[in-house]
């Protein structure tokens, strides 16, 4: 069994933005085959069933195989390729970064350009970047340059960044942390659990996260869920200055009780804050300002709506090049996850789906 250490540094560094999850999917599916049934929907997301000692209630995780990319749009005369977004971006994090192109003829490095500061007068200074004034350079001169070297329109593009360990044992910078610390919690999840619980768990890898929720979409109606826990490398919210930190990088599993997309089942969320005390496993609890997840797809794509909420492990610089996480969060989010399906059964998931609040 591959240590969660080492999954989450190969799940990082593995090429995946929205549409093009095909590298992660085949690691998890070599993680977990031997301890599941694995099977794909056909818009690319993973199912693996997991039985325990009946078949209901039917107990679904899911965590998005996704990252954040960009695709090339078309190759300027001079060289440089013009870009859309694969997910959200904040243009000026973009900047001077290197990034990898697959081609059809392999792989490609090159950085994201601008105008230099140099030749910026003073008006374009003042204003923030846009994705149209970026653009990715790989060192050609034209575009018969770039052809040459086979890369075009159509071709995914993910940052160019290698896992390292930052000092403390445990914390590590890399990109794509948003959702692959949910994939390392998902496929360790299922190679641990053991099949003494009552329930079947469907561990779901979904893809399309980053574009709207499209994966999720797709696969919920399958699935059918009783219950669902979604698993995500959330924005840690650490940062000097801010006065309500509820995502604190090391602080343990985050339980969700609202976003804007999703207000969770509050019962469900109450026994997970329950599991984590009696577990001595730290955790926070967030209600969020902003953002959502797969979530509020599963939870109303799903035929009578399904109990839901969202536990997330803190990232520091989500949906940038170098994401901080602590693998402390992420072993902390897969013990919870384990206690708790243990705690399920037909009759606490049925009161749960009858008294949700
Ligand atoms: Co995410």
């Amino acid at each position: 069994m591959i240590e969660l250490e080492q999954m989450v540094i190969e799940l990082s560094e593995a090429f995946g933005p929205s549409g093009f999850e095909g590298e992660v999917r085949q690691k998890i599916a070599s993680w977990v085959g031997e301890y599941t049934n694995v099977t794909y929907d056909h818009f690319g997301s993973l199912i693996a069933v997991h039985s325990g000692t009946t078949m209901s209630p039917k107990v679904m995780l899911a965590a998005h195989m996704d990252e954040v990319g960009l695709m090339v749009r078309g190759i300027l005369p001079g060289g440089e390729l013009r870009v859309v977004t694969l997910g959200s971006w904040w243009p000026p994090s973009l900047l001077a970064q290197p990034v990898v192109i697959r081609s059809r003829e392999g792989d490609r490095l090159g950085v994201i350009g601008a105008k230099p500061p140099h030749y910026l007068r003073e008006e374009e200074r003042n204003r923030q970047l846009k994705l149209d004034d970026l653009y990715i350079d790989v060192g050609a001169r034209s575009a018969a340059e770039v052809q040459a070297m086979g890369i075009a329109p159509g071709d995914p593009v993910v940052p160019a960044v290698q896992t390292r360990p930052l000092s403390g044992q445990s914390v590590y910078m890399g990109k794509a942390f948003d959702d692959r610390l949910g994939c390392a919690v998902l496929a360790n999840v299922l190679q641990t659990l053991g099949s003494h619980h009552p329930n079947q768990v469907v561990g779901v890898a979904t893809v399309q996260e980053e574009v709207g929720l499209r994966g999720a979409k797709a696969v919920s109606p399958v699935i059918q869920p009783d219950i669902c826990i979604v698993l995500e490398g959330v924005p840690a919210d650490d940062f000097p200055g801010n006065s309500i930190v509820q995502g604190r990088m090391g602080g343990g599993p985050q339980i969700r009780r609202f976003d804007p997309t999703m207000i969770a089942n509050q019962a469900l969320v109450d026994l997970l804050i329950d599991t984590a005390q009696q577990s001595g496993i730290p955790y926070q609890v967030a209600v969020r300002e902003s953002g959502g997840t797969d979530a509020s797809a599963i939870q109303v794509h799903t035929h009578g709506g399904v109990p839901t909420t969202v536990i997330g492990i803190p990232v520091r610089y989500a949906h940038s090049h170098q994401g901080i996480a602590d693998i402390r969060d992420v072993s902390h989010t897969a013990a919870l996850v384990r206690e708790f399906i243990f705690r399920l059964d037909l009759k606490t998931v049925n009161h749960l789906k009858q008294n949700p609040w």
